[in-house]
């Protein structure tokens, strides 16, 4: 009877080295440039209590109405993966008192659950890269992370185009409500079943609708813009001016509303056509009243989060992709009595920081095969002649570059060979004392 094969959960992704030496490069880019902005990484459970998330991105939003992964444990506590990074980050961050007095700068990078219908660039399990930072309300903090989030972009080899909005105050936005409610109420009709449902009690999820039908009735509604609050209206012409100072172009989106409650004032995406329906590439915004709201003090915030599939993809697109790098020596063992020698040698030289994959033992031709799989630059086989003082030799795979001496001497084979030694091997113990850093 045929075994059935166990199959991965829909919507959620396996990734083979090929593919994870993009997702290395660009982990390791974006790591390097978060510091040279000044975050520092916070590494959060995958899993907090629903009611955190109930509360900070909102009862009526599809995330938490919807799209949620949660159960209860064995102690009876409802427990959900986390759909996003802020609600956590902000959670932490007031538990653990790091708020008070303090404006820290945190990035995350990790997995987050939303169950949506798989599509492309929509997954149930996806990788974001966050960073939020606390305790700033001028728009001059807006501007730096806008500009970070361009540089994020940049750092991937991908383009996109920045739209920016502005939500308010809370009351502005409840005074606005009100308006739009007026306006589509005798719309009602015409607008999608789903837009009939959010309606009411979130008229604004309207505005960015992606139905025809709606996107009409949306564009001649009452802007948010014209019903700012004075304070959020010069914060957003002072992050205006700053955009331009620093060179990013953006274009105003009226109808940018983001799907989280937690915003206020500054919200942003980058956006792309080159991907499909899934556009948006990176979002974010301000959360001045996520922390209080929480139950810590009045903090205000910012942030923005990219995934990173859809960056990976758009990055396939634009600028090619990252190749596995392969390693620098296929050492192949003939027979059982040459393992422990060939095993000693490769050992020796990844104390040198080379990289050695193994074969064998077996016979030549299983070898030979073994040897071009791996994709070695050299290749070299040992057998009992080599033991007992006949030559070894070294080949190029890809081209002529050849070599031939005692086995003792194959670090200066590979030197004549042109393979430069790395100055410090890796994984050799550091001096932790010198290495931390604090922010
Ligand atoms: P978000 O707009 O829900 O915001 O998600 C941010 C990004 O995550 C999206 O622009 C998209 O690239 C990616 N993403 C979201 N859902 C999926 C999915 N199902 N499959 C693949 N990629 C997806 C947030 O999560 C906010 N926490 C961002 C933020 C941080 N705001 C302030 N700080």
């Amino acid at each position: 009877m045929a075994v059935k094969i166990p199959q991965g959960v829909r919507g959620m992704n396996d990734t083979f080295p090929e593919e994870s030496v993009a997702w290395q490069a660009l982990e390791g880019d974006l790591r390097a440039l978060l510091a040279l902005y000044g975050y520092g990484e916070v590494r959060l459970p995958l899993l907090e209590s629903t009611d955190l998330f109930a509360r900070a991105i909102g009862d009526v939003t599809d995330i938490v109405q919807k799209e949620m992964y949660t159960f209860v444990d064995r102690n009876g506590d409802s427990l959900t993966l986390r759909p996003e990074g802020t609600a956590g980050c902000a959670r932490a961050a007031i538990q653990a008192r790091r708020l008070r007095g303090q404006t820290p700068r945190f990035y995350y990078l990790g997995p987050m659950f939303r169950h949506e219908r798989p599509q492309k660039g929509r997954y149930r399990q996806f990788h974001q890269l966050g960073v939020e930072v606390f305790g700033l309300s001028a728009a001059s903090i807006d501007a730096e992370v806008i500009a970070l989030s361009a540089r994020v972009l940049r750092t991937a080899g991908v383009t996109a185009s920045l739209q920016i909005n502005s939500l308010g105050s809370p009351a502005a936005r409840l005074r606005y409500r009100a308006l739009l409610l007026d306006y589509l109420r005798p719309r009602r009709a015409e607008l999608c079943v789903d837009c009939r449902e959010r309606m009411e009690h979130n008229p604004l999820r309207v505005l960015d609708c992606k139905v025809a039908v709606c996107q009409d009735i949306a564009h001649a509604a009452p802007r948010l813009v014209d019903h700012l609050d004075e304070d959020s209206f010069l914060h957003f012409n002072s992050l205006q001016g700053l955009l331009t100072a620093l060179e990013i172009p953006y274009q105003i989106n009226h109808r940018l509303v983001r799907g989280l409650d937690y915003y206020n004032r500054t919200v942003f995406e980058w956006v792309t056509d080159a991907l499909g329906a899934q556009g948006t590439v990176l979002a974010g915004g301000r959360y001045d009243g996520l922390v209080a709201q929480l139950g810590g003090a009045d903090t205000p915030a910012m942030g923005f989060a990219v995934g990173l599939e859809r960056l990976l993809a758009l990055q396939r697109l634009q600028s090619g992709v990252a190749d596995v790098v392969p390693p620098l020596l296929f050492l192949g063992a003939l027979e059982d009595a040459a393992v422990a020698r060939t095993w000693q040698i490769a050992e020796r030289l990844r104390d040198a920081g080379l990289s050695v994959v193994t074969g064998g033992p077996t016979h030549f031709k299983q070898l030979m095969k073994q040897a071009e799989r791996s994709r070695a630059r050299f290749q070299g086989m040992v057998g009992g002649e080599q033991l007992a003082g006949a030559a070894l030799r070294l080949k190029e795979q890809a081209g002529n570059g050849q070599w031939q001496g005692s086995l003792n001497a194959i670090h200066e084979g590979l030197h004549s060979l042109g393979v430069d030694f790395p100055e410090r091997a890796p994984h050799t113990v550091r001096n932790f004392a010198t290495a931390r850093t604090s922010l």
